[in-house]
């Protein structure tokens, strides 16, 4: 477990599934600015033991009495000549939005990502509407890196997504993650 000073990120697991499946079908949690989609229980188990493609890893955000209510994830993105990019995504329970909780539980998986991978840089995408994402990843110490103009189809249109990365170099030190259980 990861320890921030209102919330924890632990890893999903097995018996998280089904509220895992339910919150990644979600509209109320996904919210307006992501791919909406119907994930099944077996898909959710299958993305759990089989995530080789993408590296994900999963966790749940936890207040400090165990109260779950919301996801994190990372994941790497895979270009043919670069190489891999790690990224992170997110999403809280509309009720627990507005209180700082993602944006620390942001700086526990930047710190996590830092102190145990050897990566000069951890990304972010989020829909150029998505304010609420912007703040967060712009207090966590992100920065902005451009637009990819009209990525994904969502509601009837193409969306346009802003990357943020932040650098080792720019982060040189955990600012929040002090324990780990
Ligand atoms: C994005 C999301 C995870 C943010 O979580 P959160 O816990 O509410 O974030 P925080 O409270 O740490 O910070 C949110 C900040 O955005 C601000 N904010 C929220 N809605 C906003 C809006 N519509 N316009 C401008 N700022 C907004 C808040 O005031 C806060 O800033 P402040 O601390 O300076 O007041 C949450 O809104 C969510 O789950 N959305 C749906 C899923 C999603 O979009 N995930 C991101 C995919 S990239």
């Amino acid at each position: 477990m990861l320890e921030g000073k209102n919330v924890n990120l632990r890893v999903v697991e097995k018996e998280d599934l089904p509220l895992f499946a339910e919150w990644l079908s979600s509209l109320e949690v996904l919210g307006e600015y992501n791919p909406l989609r119907q994930v099944s229980r077996l898909e959710t188990e299958k993305m759990f033991e089989n995530d080789k493609a993408y590296e994900m890893k999963e966790f749940i955000i936890e207040k400090k009495d165990g109260t779950k209510i919301g996801f994190m994830v990372h994941f790497c993105v895979l270009h043919p000549f670069c190489g891999k990019q790690l990224e992170i995504g997110y999403a809280l329970v509309p009720s627990e939005r507005g209180k700082g909780y993602c944006t620390e539980a942001t700086k526990i998986m930047v710190d996590y990502l830092f102190l145990s991978r050897d990566t000069m840089r951890i990304q972010a995408s989020t829909d150029a509407r998505n304010l609420a994402s912007h703040k967060v990843l712009e207090k966590a110490g992100f920065k902005k890196d451009g637009t990819m103009r009209k990525y994904f189809f969502l509601r009837g249109e193409l969306r346009d997504v802003y990357v943020y990365s932040t650098l080792r170099e720019e982060w040189k030190e955990p600012k929040i993650l002090t324990r780990t259980t």
